[in-house]
C-alpha cells in the first residue's frame, strides 16, 4: 500500500522558510510540536492527519472524519450524480466535500456504508487481505437449500473476471430469507452468487461492516464511528 505519510524534515521544508537541513535545530530547540508533543526526529513520520505546530504556528490541522450511514434505497453511492440523490446529499457534514465512501452498495441495496476521508482506512477495510466481514440480509425470490451453503463457503467462479470468491458463510434464516457474510467486494457480488443458482435477490440489506453495525440508526441517517469502532478498525 502506498504511504500517505511525509517525514518530518520534509513536511517542514515544504511548510515553511526553513530547509531541511534546519529542521534537527528546530527539533533541539523544542520547537516543533506533534499533536501536541514536542518532536524528537527528523525522521518522525507526518500524515494527512498529524496536527504540526512550529514556533506556535499550526501548519497543518485536519480532522478526520468517519461516518455511519443508513442508505435508503434508490440513493445513489457516489459523490455526484446528475439524476439522483447521492449518500453525501443526505450528509449536513461541514467536511462531506472530503468524503468518500468505503464500500459502495447497489442503487437499491440498503444499509449500512462508511465515509471517511481517510483514504488509507477505507483501502484497508474494503482490502480482502484485511479479511473484515461484510454482513447482508437477503431475501431471494425461490427456494433456499444446503447447497447454498456449501457453495458459498467454497467460492463461486465469477467468469467475467476469472476469479473465485472467497469463502463466504450463508446463514438460511426461513425458505426465501438468510444472511451473508463475506470479506470482498466484487461488483454485484451478492446478486452473482445467488445468480448461479438463477435464484434473484429481490432485497439486499448491509446490516454490519467488521465492527460497525447498523442497528437503530434510521434511513437516510448518520453517526459519528464510536472511540470503541475506530479502535477495533485501525487494521494493521
Ligand atoms: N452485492 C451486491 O450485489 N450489491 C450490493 O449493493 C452489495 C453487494
Amino acid at each position: 500500500m502506498k504511504s500517505s505519510t511525509t517525514r518530518l524534515d520534509r513536511f517542514i521544508s515544504q511548510h515553511s522558510a526553513f530547509s531541511m537541513a534546519d529542521v534537527r535545530l528546530l527539533i533541539a530547540q523544542g520547537r516543533i510540536l506533534l499533536d501536541n508533543l514536542t518532536a524528537r526526529s527528523i525522521n518522525e513520520p507526518v500524515s494527512k492527519f498529524t496536527r504540526v505546530e512550529l514556533d506556535g504556528v499550526c501548519l497543518r490541522n485536519a480532522q478526520s472524519v468517519y461516518l455511519a450511514l443508513h442508505k435508503p434505497a434508490g440513493v445513489v453511492s457516489a459523490t455526484k450524480d446528475s439524476k439522483h440523490p447521492t449518500v453525501l446529499d443526505l450528509l449536513q457534514h461541514p467536511q462531506k466535500g472530503e468524503l468518500h465512501i468505503a464500500g459502495r452498495l447497489d442503487f437499491n441495496t440498503t444499509g449500512l456504508v462508511l465515509l471517511t476521508n481517510d483514504g488509507k482506512w477505507s483501502r484497508t477495510l474494503s482490502s480482502p487481505d484485511a479479511r473484515v466481514a461484510k454482513v447482508y440480509e437477503v431475501r431471494v425470490a425461490r427456494p433456499l437449500t444446503g447447497e447454498y451453503v456449501t457453495a458459498f463457503n467454497a467460492g463461486i467462479y465469477f467468469a467475467h473476471e476469472s476469479i473465485t470468491t472467497l469463502p463466504a458463510q450463508l446463514e438460511i434464516l426461513s425458505e426465501y430469507r438468510c444472511r451473508l457474510s463475506l470479506v470482498e467486494g466484487k461488483y454485484h457480488q451478492v446478486k452473482r452468487m445467488f445468480g448461479y443458482f438463477d435464484n434473484k435477490v429481490l432485497s439486499l440489506h448491509r446490516v454490519s461492516v467488521g465492527p460497525v453495525f447498523l442497528g437503530e440508526l434510521q434511513p437516510g441517517a448518520s453517526r459519528h464511528l464510536t472511540a470503541l469502532e475506530l479502535a477495533q478498525t485501525a487494521y494493521k
